[in-house]
């Protein structure tokens, strides 16, 4: 079986093609699609295949996909974009006769997570194209935290606009893990996953363990939208961006990121990675 990745050269995309070789697939039926020609040439050093995948160019879709059986479609970077994006895969996909695997947020058809309508009309692309397929509502990344989890370790503070908002989060590995699983079976076909960690954590709950990890006392400065909004602009960020973020914050505050079912660490065969656990390697780093 020949399994095609889309936004392999990405941070998930690379560790799904390592949890691929680990699991004993031949590197000879994996190919790893992505634009960034240096990444390519180092997938092609692990062994396995590699194409050139640009969503905006149809021709690479169909050369990568030729022959696969299976394709997962790892959600693309740019928000505004993305909907044309995957539908050009999933029209890519059809002609190849693949079933289809795609990277989609929490509860994407009726979640008020201001990055959930371009999921949710991927999903509807999906449900209408006939394909057989999977979806993985993948839940935040813990990785997201990297920068606010060094700065509450050398600080003793942190800002956030999340409120007692609680994020089921994992680490990309953790999501990865479940990628791999899923493509190696067909159990999970037609399946709606929604996959986070087991122990949702709030932002307290952050700043209590990165206190209990680094030795630093650590408070997280809960802000109203607006005052967080003119925190992030002051720092530096634009204003399109600041509001994004802030409204991503909002979103978590009213428990759009708050739930895990355990299913990530059912699909994965042990517990997902506790936040502790994920502090610390860090800060070891
Ligand atoms: N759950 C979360 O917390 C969270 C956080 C951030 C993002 N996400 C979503 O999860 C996806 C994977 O996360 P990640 O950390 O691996 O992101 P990433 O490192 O930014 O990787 C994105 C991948 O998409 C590819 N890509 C982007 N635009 C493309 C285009 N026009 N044509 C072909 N390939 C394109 C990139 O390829 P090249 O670099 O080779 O161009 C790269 O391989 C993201 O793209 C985003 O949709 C989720």
């Amino acid at each position: 079986m020949t399994i095609a990745i889309t936004g392999a050269t990405g941070h998930l995309g690379r560790l799904v093609v390592e949890q691929l070789l680990a699991r004993g697939v031949d590197p000879s039926t994996i190919v790893a699609g992505g634009r960034n020609e240096e990444v390519l040439a180092r997938l092609a050093g692990q062994g396995v295949r590699t194409a050139r995948v640009d969503y905006a160019d149809a021709s690479t879709l169909d050369a990568a996909f030729a022959g696969a059986e299976k394709i997962l479609l790892i959600s693309g970077n740019e928000p505004g974009r993305r909907t044309v994006q995957h539908k050009a895969v999933i029209d890519a996909a059809r002609k190849a006769d693949a079933s289809l695997v795609y990277t989609s947020a929490p509860k994407a058809t009726t979640s008020p997570l201001v990055l959930a309508p371009e999921h949710k009309a991927t999903e509807g692309l999906l449900e209408g194209s006939g394909l057989t397929y999977t979806v993985l509502r993948n839940n935040w990344y813990t990785e997201n935290y990297d920068d606010t989890i060094r700065q509450a370790a050398s600080t003793g503070s942190f800002l956030t606009g999340a409120g007692g908002g609680r994020v089921a989060s994992a680490p990309r590995r953790d999501f990865a893990e479940a990628a791999a699983a899923v493509l190696l079976s067909d159990d999970y076909a037609g399946e709606i996953l929604e996959l986070g960690g087991d122990e949702p954590w709030t932002f307290d709950e952050l700043a209590a363990t990165v206190s209990g990890v680094s030795g630093t006392p650590v408070t997280a400065h809960k802000l109203s939208g607006d005052e967080y909004v003119a925190a992030l602009t002051a720092a530096g960020l634009d204003e399109g961006a600041a509001r994004f973020t802030a409204a991503l914050d909002a979103n978590i505050a009213d428990g759009a990121l708050a739930d895990g079912d355990g299913t990530l660490a059912r699909i994965i065969g042990r517990p997902t990675m506790p936040l502790k656990q994920y502090v610390t390697e860090l800060l070891a780093r």
